[in-house]
């Protein structure tokens, strides 16, 4: 994996949490067994806003909470189109770093994975995936985001 997400394309200019859910929507349709989506952007950003949508997208039926206080939730349904987990490493913190068995259960080639907050774990995580893009999202005014996406590869 290369770049920072700097580095990424200009992006696009999403309008409301419905502009960010189509982003969302969007990347999921592209998405592949073994692709893992580091998702980066500031508390607020929308990063929840656009997992929640992919996963719809891939046939998440139910609720789909935060994993905030969970590290990850994997989704494995009979109607979607690949098993997809969601993970969220703000409160794990260094430790997804020091211990990345704690992340094996979540990423494999047989799924996909959506990670908020990877931070130092970014490399592990990488390890365990086939194919590794990301998402970035930064807000421009209360409503309006700028989201940078680099699709998996
Ligand atoms: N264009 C937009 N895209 C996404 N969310 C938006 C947008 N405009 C307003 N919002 C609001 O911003 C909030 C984004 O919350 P969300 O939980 O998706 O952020 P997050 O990046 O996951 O935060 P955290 O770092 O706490 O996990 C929601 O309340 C949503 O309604
Ligand atoms: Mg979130």
């Amino acid at each position: 994996m290369s770049g920072t997400p700097e580095e990424l394309p200009e992006g696009i200019v999403a309008f409301g949490q419905a502009g960010t859910e189509k982003a969302g929507r969007e990347l999921a349709a592209l998405l592949e067994p073994g692709d893992l989506i580091l998702v980066e952007g500031e508390v607020g950003a929308g990063k929840s806003t656009l997992v929640r949508a992919a996963l719809r997208e891939l046939g998440v039926a139910g609720a789909i909470p935060s994993p905030t206080f969970t590290i990850g939730r994997l989704y494995d349904g009979p109607d979607q189109r690949m098993p997809v987990s969601h993970l969220d490493l703000y409160r794990l913190g260094d430790l997804a770093a020091e211990e990345p068995g704690l992340l094996v259960e979540y990423l494999g080639p047989d799924r996909a994975a959506f990670v908020e907050w990877p931070g130092g774990a970014s490399a592990h995580l990488g390890e365990m995936a086939t194919r590794v893009g990301r998402v970035a999202i930064d807000h421009i005014d209360p409503e309006s985001r700028r989201i940078r996406v680099e699709l998996p590869a």
